[in-house]
């Protein structure tokens, strides 16, 4: 077994114009204990590590799972966590019915070399993770209150990237682009 492990993602990057737009958002957010996202992305798959052997495999995995270009624009902003409070920041963007045909491809693929299987595809871009909040309502409140202007950009491809843990934040790198 190789011992090189990666921690590995795949994902849709973002336009400069939309992460600049997400950097001014994060701005407006309202007051809490919040874990602020550096880099912007909509992830397919989270791998976790990875070693060299299976990462070969991913990689051509990714390069035969069907993928169709597409119009995205921005759409809300939402929270996830159903109880109160919130864990997860994110703004949706619109997504055809074939890019969760990729997400699933690349899901059942992905469990075939010993990934672990997530729950249901959503599109969405993270801005912050929730640490604490001192009144859940009123955050939530304001929260719908931001609204998302709806930019419109177009995705091309999709990535696999690399994560590395660091104090200041989790880094991100391309690693290799699909189609
Ligand atoms: P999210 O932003 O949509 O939550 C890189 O770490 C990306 O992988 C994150 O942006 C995160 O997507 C996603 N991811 C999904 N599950 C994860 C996990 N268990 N640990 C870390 N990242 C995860």
């Amino acid at each position: 077994m190789d011992e090189c492990n990666m921690r590995l993602f795949i994902a849709i990057d973002l336009p400069e114009n939309v992460k600049e737009y997400f950097r001014e958002i994060q701005g407006r957010l309202p007051n809490a204990k919040l874990s602020k996202t550096h880099d912007f992305h909509c992830t397919l798959k989270f791998l976790g590590a990875c070693e060299k052997q299976r990462k070969e495999k991913i990689e051509a995995l990714l390069s035969s799972v069907p993928f169709q270009p597409f119009e995205s624009q921005l759409t809300q902003i939402g929270a996830f966590g159903n109880k109160k409070p919130p864990r997860v920041i994110w703004v949706g963007m619109e997504a055809p019915p074939s890019l969760s045909e990729t997400a699933r491809e690349i899901e059942n693929g992905a469990a075939k070399l010993g990934f672990e299987k997530e729950g249901r595809f959503i599109p969405h871009i993270t801005l912050a993770r929730v640490k604490e909040i001192e009144d859940p309502q009123s955050f939530s409140e304001a929260l719908s209150k931001i609204t998302i202007e709806p930019m419109h950009f177009r995705v091309t491809h999709f990535y696999l990237f690399e994560s590395q843990l660091s104090p200041k934040g989790a880094i991100h790198t391309r690693l290799a682009q699909f189609p």
